[in-house]
């Protein structure tokens, strides 16, 4: 009987096939390849005998082209970075390998829809990007109180409702819940936060004073309030 190879060379091996699936032309694994042709773009790290695929990136990709499966994701658990843009693929629950392991997942006009509890199994992203996703929550502190590492969020234009949350990272260097249905104030809380450097809540339903501390917010360069009542 044969050993089964290593999960990392199955990436490789799924990185291969996804090109070739998604755009009938190989591309190398090894080095990151962008294009405008290829809906994906792959870059691996240079371990040894393998190399783990870190960062995945899909963009353009049609339903028919690109299918997410459990087993598939299973084999990308090195997966550090993964990035759907344009992709109306349906998303699927993520094996914990890779939830743990991813430090950045952004979602951009993908995925049909996901909900905070989804988001929330992401603990150790540092950064985490949904846009023009409709997100289901009772609030952002679902996907805040679970991701102590969140350096940046924005979860904009995407119908999320309920109150800004009261505790926040304290690295959070970039907020931006623009374009949603969130309600109430801006907790004083968000004025503790010294290394936040933007921070836009527009287009949302927020009212009530705006913190006057905010001014002590010293590397604080883009705030952006506007279009709340
Ligand atoms: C995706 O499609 C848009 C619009 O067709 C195009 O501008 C963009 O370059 C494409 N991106 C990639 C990575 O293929
Ligand atoms: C990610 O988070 C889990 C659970 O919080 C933790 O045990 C683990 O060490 C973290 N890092 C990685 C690489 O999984
Ligand atoms: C948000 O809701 C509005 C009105 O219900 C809808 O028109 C819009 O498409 C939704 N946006 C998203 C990203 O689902
Ligand atoms: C959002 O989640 C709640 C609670 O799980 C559920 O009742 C509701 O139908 C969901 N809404 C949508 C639009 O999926
Ligand atoms: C916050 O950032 C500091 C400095 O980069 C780092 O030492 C610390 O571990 C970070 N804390 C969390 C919870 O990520
Ligand atoms: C704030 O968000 C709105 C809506 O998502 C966007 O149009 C605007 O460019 C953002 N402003 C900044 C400074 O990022
Ligand atoms: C502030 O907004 C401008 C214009 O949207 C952008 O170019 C710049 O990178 C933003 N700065 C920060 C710190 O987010």
């Amino acid at each position: 009987m044969k050993p089964l190879p290593p999960p990392a060379f199955l990436a490789g091996v799924f990185c291969l096939l996804l090109f070739l699936q998604s755009s009938s032309s190989a591309a190398a694994a090894t080095t990151a390849a962008p294009s405008t042709h290829h809906p994906g773009t792959a870059t691996c790290d240079a371990g040894k005998p393998f190399r783990h695929l870190v960062s995945l990136r899909l963009a353009n990709c049609s339903a028919d082209s690109v299918a997410l499966s459990f087993t598939a994701l299973k084999a990308l658990s090195t997966l550090q970075s993964l990035s759907f843009f344009n992709c109306p693929v349906s998303a699927v629950r993520f094996p914990s390998d890779l939830a743990l392991n991813l430090r950045s997942f952004s979602a951009v006009r993908s995925l049909h829809h996901l909900t905070g509890i989804w988001l929330s199994r992401l603990v150790n992203v540092t950064d985490l990007t949904v846009s023009d996703v409709p997100v289901n929550a009772s609030g952002p502190y679902v996907i805040l109180g679970n991701l102590k590492y969140l350096k940046s969020i924005t979860v904009s234009r995407a119908n999320l409702t309920g109150n800004l949350p009261k505790h926040w990272q304290s690295n959070l260097t970039h907020i931006d819940f623009s374009g949603n249905q969130l309600k109430g104030r801006i907790p004083n809380s968000i004025t503790l936060l010294e290394n936040l450097q933007s921070l836009n809540l527009s287009s949302n339903q927020l009212n009530g004073e705006i913190p006057t501390e905010i001014g002590d917010l010293i590397r604080l360069k883009n705030l952006t309030l506007s279009s709340n009542s």
